[in-house]
Parts: structure tokens; sequence; C-alpha cells
């Protein structure tokens, strides 16, 4: 233990960090023709109770895949305990509240390992147990970190549910994982607006017989209901505790954390992640992607309530000792410069966001940017979605100055890490191309068999061939539906539900879900590559097209569309917007209706809710579902308004 202390954090640079090209080429090809002897090497850099006896055992047909079998650890002594001796004093986290005239809070390695220590007694304290699962409901303050890494020091398993959810949502969630303890907060500040984040808590948990404690953080000071018996303040509970903890001993395969995604139907799916491989990826990737450095500061504005959170706020970037920067507020508070006014602030190094909030900001005058030094920023990063050309270009130009290598990095909750990326300055980046895949990831392109198409420059369904330590193992619960999502439709392949292409240097771009084709006259057209072609034209911000039932094609095509501010919305611009899409594509693509709209039905990780457009578009607006995950329902009713019945 002591030996193994001292692995500091220069070593692990120096001996997982890929730094040239033909480095990258090297490390790929062993971790083809030697998984085992290149994941070990990997897993050597960090702290274990106890070695692993098997670097990885699988059979796709259970389904069951498990990594690093009978090792033991701790992920919270990799993230915190072994940087104390060199790096005790650095920053871990940089938290930047929501309203720019407050303080931010600086903490220190040291000081995180002391508030994680003694919240992990508050919980041990309300008779938490290793494997007990505990429902985080939080917002963006700096002890959801502390909350979140609180519970995997004693080893009891995190739920964390993003604080825009309704209290139905935490409801489901709270009992599909029968979750004992329930963390939350008066209320959290988000822009000019304020949740009640307790009132939520409280009327989801009338349904929630498993909670049996709730622990609130006090950020708001707003009036709350109290409920004696099951309610405590984080404060006051913290007085009743030291910061001694030590952590328990888990399984390689020990449940780490739960963290719900939507399926395309049905109710949501708790993805379990494992403690052992998940943290080794999550740290490698996290090094290599973003090509971190001692003294970087890196960002990502994601909320820890989604998975890009967990493992590029937390995990990855505690596990590696850097120091990781959580923001409590949004993009346009107090306006749209608040950003890169953050950039600025922290002398951020790395930036990593999601296309939406780039394409969100591209709408505003440039001086929002202009006004702010960002020359600070070396790598800038995208996920979640297909970033389009223009909105590429737009970060680009105006947040990297043409200087910066973009990471667009494709992966998803269920992979734990990112899965497909350029190495920022190491391997080429490509608009619009996630580019190449990591070390150890080996996709591939399916044709409509389910054979794999050999040609390199292809299109086809996006499949992966062998497993990588991150993959999450199960559905909470349902390992039947785990089984049916990602390994029915392709037997011996993780499907992850994506199409895309591969270019004649093998770089992958993702063409958007599969589930998104829309066939049209026999032919088969994704409606990705039609808004990307759509958003081509110098009116429009964003768009989004679905299928609608058309007597002689089978299927037509809808275009919804929004226009820059001040744009006129004419027929001749949609005349336009059809030409240019059969110009782009082909006469076959062109929408049959195009509506202007004020905005787009999301959820809140930024995608797009295309099953209420597809209602509409039909003209069956009367039963749209379930739209308690939508982050802005206030749109429903313009859409519906400016539907094109002829
Ligand atoms: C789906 C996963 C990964 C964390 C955030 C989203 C889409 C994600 C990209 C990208 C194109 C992307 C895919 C994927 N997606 N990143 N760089 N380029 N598409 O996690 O909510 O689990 O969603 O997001 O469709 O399957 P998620």
């Amino acid at each position: 233990m002591a030996q193994a202390l001292l692995i500091t954090i220069k070593k692990l640079l120096m001996t997982l960090q890929i730094n040239s090209l033909e480095d990258y080429q090297k490390a790929y090809q062993s971790s083809v023709e030697n998984p085992s002897e290149f994941w070990d090497n990997i897993a050597e850099n960090f702290l274990w109770r106890k070695k692993w006896t098997q670097t990885l055992a699988y059979d796709w047909s259970v389904p069951e895949t498990k990594w690093f079998l009978e090792g033991k650890l701790n992920i919270t002594e990799n993230c915190l305990d072994r940087h104390l001796a060199s790096k005790g004093d650095q920053t871990a986290i940089i938290w930047e509240p929501n309203d720019p005239n407050d303080a931010a809070q600086h903490i220190t390695y040291r000081q995180l390992h002391s508030k994680v220590c003694a919240f992990a007694n508050v919980l041990k304290n309300n008779k938490v147990v290793k494997g007990d699962r505990v429902c985080i409901y939080m917002p963006m303050v700096a002890e959801l970190s502390v909350a979140v890494l609180a519970c995997a020091r004693i080893g009891a398993i995190h739920s964390v549910v993003f604080a825009g959810f309704s209290s139905r949502a935490l409801a489901a969630r709270i009992n599909d994982a029968e979750c004992k303890v329930l963390l939350t907060a008066d209320g959290g500040f988000r822009g000019d607006k304020v949740t009640p984040l307790k009132d939520i808590a409280d009327e989801a948990l009338k349904t929630c017989p498993s909670i049996k404690k709730s622990i609130v953080f006090q950020r708001t000071k707003q009036t709350i209901a109290w409920t004696s018996d099951r309610d405590l303040w984080w404060h006051e509970e913290l007085t009743k505790v030291d910061d001694s903890c030590p952590a328990e001993v888990m399984d390689s395969e020990d449940i780490l954390f739960i963290l719900y995604t939507s399926g395309s139907t049905g109710k949501p799916k708790g993805m379990v992640h494992t403690c052992g491989g998940y943290m080794l990826y999550a740290a490698y990737s996290f090094l290599n992607v973003f090509q971190y450095k001692p003294n970087d500061i890196y960002w990502c504005t994601a909320d820890i309530g989604w998975i890009t959170g967990h493992s590029y706020i937390v995990y990855g970037p505690l596990a590696t000792g850097a120091t990781t920067v959580m923001f409590e507020g949004v993009p346009s508070y107090p306006d749209y410069g608040r950003f890169w006014e953050v950039c600025e602030k922290h002398k951020v190094t790395q930036f990593y966001t999601a296309p939406t909030a780039i394409r969100a900001l591209a709408k505003h005058p440039l001086s929002f940017v202009t006004d702010h030094d960002l020359s600070s920023l070396r790598i800038l990063g995208t996920v979640g979605e297909p970033i389009n050309e223009e909105a590429w270009h737009w970060y680009d130009d105006n947040i990297g100055k043409n200087k910066c290598p973009i990471v667009d990095t494709w992966w998803q909750t269920e992979t734990g890490g990112m899965m497909i990326s350029s190495l920022a300055g190491v391997t080429q980046d490509k608009p619009t191309f996630a580019t190449l895949p990591l070390p150890g990831i080996q996709p591939v392109l399916l044709d409509a068999d389910g054979a794999e198409i050999t040609d390199i420059k292809a299109e086809g369904i996006l499949a992966i061939k062998q497993p990588w330590p991150s993959l999450a193992r199960t559905i909470y619960g349902d390992n039947e539906r785990y089984k049916n999502v990602y390994f029915s439709a392709y037997p011996n392949y993780y499907f992850p539900g994506d199409g895309a292409l591969r270019d004649a240097l093998g770089n992958y771009r993702i063409t958007g879900r599969v589930d998104d084709v829309v066939i049209v006259s026999g032919h088969n057209l994704g409606t990705a590559p039609i808004e990307n072609a759509i958003n081509e034209h110098d009116n429009i911000v964003e768009s989004a097209v679905v299928g609608f039932p058309h007597d002689i094609k089978g299927n037509a095509l809808y275009a919804y569309v929004i226009t820059y501010d001040g744009v006129i919305q004419t027929d001749e611009l949609i005349t336009e917007i059809r030409n240019l899409v059969a110009k782009t594509i082909g006469a076959i693509a062109k929408p049959d209706k195009v509506q202007f709209v004020k905005g787009l039905p999301k959820t809140r990780s930024g995608k797009i809710m295309r099953r209420i457009l597809r209602k509409i578009a039909s003209g069956n607006a009367g039963d749209l579902g379930d739209t308690s995950t939508l982050l802005n329902p206030e749109i429903i009713d313009d859409l519906q308004k400016g539907f094109d019945k002829n």
C-alpha cells in the first residue's frame, strides 16, 4: 500500500499518455492484438488493494462481462488518497457559482479528501452500508461531487438524478433502484430561476417507501416543509462526525453506480457501472483525449446528473489528479458571454461542451465572445449529438481562434467513457467526424443483414466488436432488457443504436440514431444529413426532420426549422431550403413540408424528442404521450399551431 501510494501523477502521465500519432498507432495495435497485456499495463498505474487474477472474461450471449477479476480497490483512494503526498495542496475542484458576483471555491485535494470522508461518516451514521443505493438529487454545488465520492468511499451505490427532472421521474428512478437514502437540497440556482428541489423531492417521496432518510443541503435558504422523522440538515449531520473514514475495499466488479438513460420506449434504463473497469477507462480516456498536462484547468460544462459529468467532471479528472471546474449556472446568465467569462476568469485550458450549447450561443452577437480573453484555451471538445459543419466552424473560428484542436467525442451512458474521438493535437480532427477509436475500442460497420462491411470507405450500422473496461454491465434488475436492447439485433456485437460512415482513412462520422431513418419511396434517408443540409442555409439556426405517412411515397419528410432573429419567413425561403436539400443530398430528400418554429422539443441532455415531432407532423397532435422529461414543454403549443396541414 505505502509503495503503491508513491505512484505520482507524473508517472501516470508518462506511462498512460499517448504523445504522438505513432504512439497512438502502436497502442491501438497492441490493444487489438494483445488486449490482456494492454489493459494490464494500464491497470498497473492505479492503486489496488489486491491485484486481479484475470484481466477479462466475457460471454455476450448471456450477456456478461467482467474485468480485472478478483481485483480489489476503492476508486476514492485513486481519486483522492494517492494524490495527497504529491499534490495535497493543489486545487482539485474549482466551483463557479451561478451568480458571477459570488465567490468561486477552490477546493484542494486535501480538503476534498476531508469533506468526502466526513460526509461518508454522515452516511454511515444514517445506516448506509456497502451495496445500499443512495439517490442524489442535487444542484451543481461542490457538495454534489462530495456526495458521489462519499458513497463510493463506503461502497454505497449512487444513483444521481438530474436536478431538472420532475417528481414523477425522480420517484420512478428511486423506486426502480429501491434507494434507502435521498441526498437533496432546499433548492437550486440556475440562471434567474430557483428550482424548489426539496418540494419536488417531497412530492416524489410520497410514493417512495424505500427511502428512510432525506439529507438536505442548504443552498437557497428558501422556506421548505420538513418531515421530522425523515429529513436531516446536511450541515447539522456534519457536526456529528470527524473526517477520518477508511475506504471500503471493493471488488473490481462491485457496482459503483447506477445512472438512468431514456430508452426509445417505456421506463428509463438503469445502467450499471462497476468499480475497476470504469475507473480505469474514465481516467485513461480523459488523459488521452484531452491531453491533460500538470497545471491545466479543465472544464466540462455538463451536469453531474449525466454520464458526461460522472466520467469527465468527477472520476476521470480526479483519478488523474487534474483540476476540474464545476459550474452551477447556465450559459445565458447573466448574459450569453458567461461561458467565456468563466474561461477567462479561471484560465481554462480544456473546454468541453455540447453542440446544442454552441448553436445557441452562435445565435447571439459575437461581442459576447470577443469581450473576453480566451487565450488560455488549448483544446476544445464536444459531446452528445453530431455537430453540424456550421457549428463546428463557429466553435473553431471564434472560440478556438483556429488554434485549438476540437475533440468530437462519441460515446454513451452505456459505454461509460469516450469511444471514438481524436486525441487532441495527437491525432487529426476533422469537422463533423468523431474520427478514430480510442485504443481498446473496435468499431465496425454492419450492413442491414448484420454482416461486417470490409470496405474502408463505407456507411452502415455502428457496432463494437470486443468488450472494453467501462461497458455498462447490465440494466439494473433487468438483464433480459440489456440483452434485447444491446446484444440481440446483431449477435456477438455491442449495438449502440447509431449509424456511421467511414472515410478512406478510417475516420468515423456518426450520422445519427439508426432509428431516425425514414424510408421515402423505398429510399433509406437518415434525417441527420438532411438537417445538416438545411442548417447550411445562412438564415437557419437549427432544424429537425421527421417522417410522416404519405399516400404515394410511404413516408414523406417534414422539416421544423428555426431561423435567426430578424429573418423574414417567406415562401421563397421555404423554396430555398428545399432546393438546398435537393442540391446537397438529392431531390428525394426534399422535405414536403417546412414549418418555421421558435424552438424544438428537447430533453434535458439536448436531444430532440422526435416522437413529438413525428406525432405533430402526422396530424396526431392530440396524444403526445409522456412529455415530462421535456426541457421546454411550452414549445409544444407553437408547434401545434403552426402545423402545416396542406
Ligand atoms: C447518444 C448517447 C455521451 C454522453 C452524452 C450523451 C449521441 C453522443 C456524440 C457525438 C454524434 C453523439 C449518440 C449516442 N452522441 N456523442 N460526439 N457525435 N452523436 O449520452 O444520453 O447516453 O446519448 O448520443 O446518438 O448514441 P447519452
